[in-house]
């Protein structure tokens, strides 16, 4: 059989696997399959009251608070085998490449995680980000500008997304960008974080993952010959100096490209959407625009764009009071972790007022804490202040639908009318 057909039908063999657990009732099965995935809370719930699950996919997950805070901040727990080769990188296709695919630096255990994060981390240091608080501020008013001009908007396509993709861009130092390439190359990228399940998402894989690495090599070779004040001259500098390898340059752009943007643009999405559903909370935003940081961090509890995430146990271990073996994956359920009434009161209400009894898990914890966070949490901020000066309700012309994806919670558009 040809490779690819081999690679489909296998997928298919998978996709029916998961359909057939899911009828069965296994949670993780359900997280992963429609109609359950659209809302995973019940499902949270009935996994926090396992403590540890262990699903019929051999895996063990963890859904409260306090496992999921413990693991992630637990260094007997790594995000590779011991031995570095699984699981393969979550961006690669499946199918064969012409081209080399390693592991960003999310995907990868110390030292070369130490390395590779210390190498990005001076670029997106709270000062340095603040430093670009008025780009974000005149980026967002021109956007909701245009969008508003419209009259009916898709929230989404129109400003949660493009505004991630210009400021990242920009701190990366792309020029010309094309908005709808790169949030089409986020939303497959993004998918792919649930493993690879069908050829067409295979294909699509492996046609962004070429594009991108053929973009950031030119990039290189341009910002090699004239520096600038971009993340990629920074990180030019670094290859010149030995620290890095081109091939984990050119990863190291991939995941800061898009992690810079399909999180943040969910972020604005789901907030969106939980005001329309919650309009008293709208009103206390509108009265008083400064409430916007807090409420990016409710909506980081309560409705967070990234809901799982998963550690490799690197030593026999003891979670709950459950064995469980050296190289064995565990799923974290971040996106229950808001919802556990063993670590908020009433977790089910979304209030922004709300002074949280401790920080929420929707940037991770640990050696993998979001970099990003200091960066996010601005935009979303900026955007949150801006829309509710301009925005006297959320009027939302239908009920919109979730992407069909289970780490990335975000949806496919919010059509609005100004
Ligand atoms: C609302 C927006 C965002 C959310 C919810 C988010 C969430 C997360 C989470 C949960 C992780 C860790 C996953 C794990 O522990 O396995 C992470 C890691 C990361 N994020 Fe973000 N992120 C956001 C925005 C950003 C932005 C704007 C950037 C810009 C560069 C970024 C860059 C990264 C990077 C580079 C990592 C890997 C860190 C490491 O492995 O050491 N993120 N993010």
């Amino acid at each position: 059989m040809l490779p690819e057909l081999r690679v489909g039908a296998r997928l298919a063999v998978q996709r029916l696997a998961t359909r057939g657990f899911a009828l069965a009732g296994d949670p993780l099965a359900r997280l992963a399959t429609a109609p359950w995935r659209y809302d995973p809370y019940p499902i949270y719930a009935g996994l926090r009251a396992h403590g540890v699950h262990r699903s019929r996919f051999g895996f063990h997950t963890v859904a409260t608070y306090d496992l999921c805070s413990r693991i992630l901040r637990d260094r007997t727990f790594g995000v590779r085998t011991r031995d570095g080769l699984e699981p393969p990188p979550a961006t690669q296709s499946p199918l064969p490449m012409a081209t080399a695919v390693i592991p960003t630096f999310l995907e990868q255990d110390p030292p070369d995680h130490t390395r590779l994060r210390a190498l990005a981390r001076p670029a997106f240091s709270p000062r340095k980000i603040e430093n670009y608080r008025e780009v974000v501020r005149k980026t967002t008013s021109r956007l909701l500008d245009d969008a508003m001009a419209k009259g009916t908007f898709d929230l989404i396509a129109d400003f949660a997304a493009p505004l991630p993709i210009a400021v990242i861009s920009d701190l990366l130092g792309i020029p010309d960008v094309d908005t709808e390439r790169f949030a089409r190359y986020g939303r497959v990228l993004g998918a792919s974080l649930d493993g690879t399940t069908t050829l067409r998402q295979a294909r699509a894989l492996r046609a962004a993952t070429v594009d991108l690495q053929a973009l950031f090599r030119s990039l290189i070779a341009v910002r090699r010959a004239t520096p600038g004040d971009d993340v990629i001259s920074a990180l030019v500098h670094s290859l010149d100096a030995g620290e890095l390898t081109e091939l984990e340059l050119v990863t190291t752009c991939e995941l800061l490209l898009i992690a810079g943007f399909e999180t943040t643009a969910n972020l604005i999405g789901n907030g969106m959407w939980t005001f329309a559903q919650h309009p008293e909370q709208w009103e206390l935003l509108r009265a008083d625009p400064s409430m916007a940081l807090g409420a990016v961090e409710e909506v980081l509890r309560y409705e967070s764009p990234i809901q799982l995430t998963q550690r490799i146990t690197h030593a026999d271990s003891v979670i709950g009071d459950v064995e469980i073996p050296a190289d064995r994956m565990v799923i974290v359920a971040l996106g229950s972790t808001g919802r556990d009434p063993g670590a908020y009161s009433d977790p089910d209400t979304f209030d922004i007022s709300r002074t949280p009894e401790r920080d929420h898990l929707g940037f991770s914890s640990g050696i993998h804490y979001c970099l990003g966070a200091p960066l996010a949490r601005m935009e979303a901020e900026i955007a949150l202040s801006a829309l509710a000066e301009r925005l006297p309700a959320v009027r939302v012309l239908r009920r919109p639908r979730w992407r069909s994806t289970t780490v990335i919670r975000g949806l496919r558009s919010l059509p609005m009318r100004s």
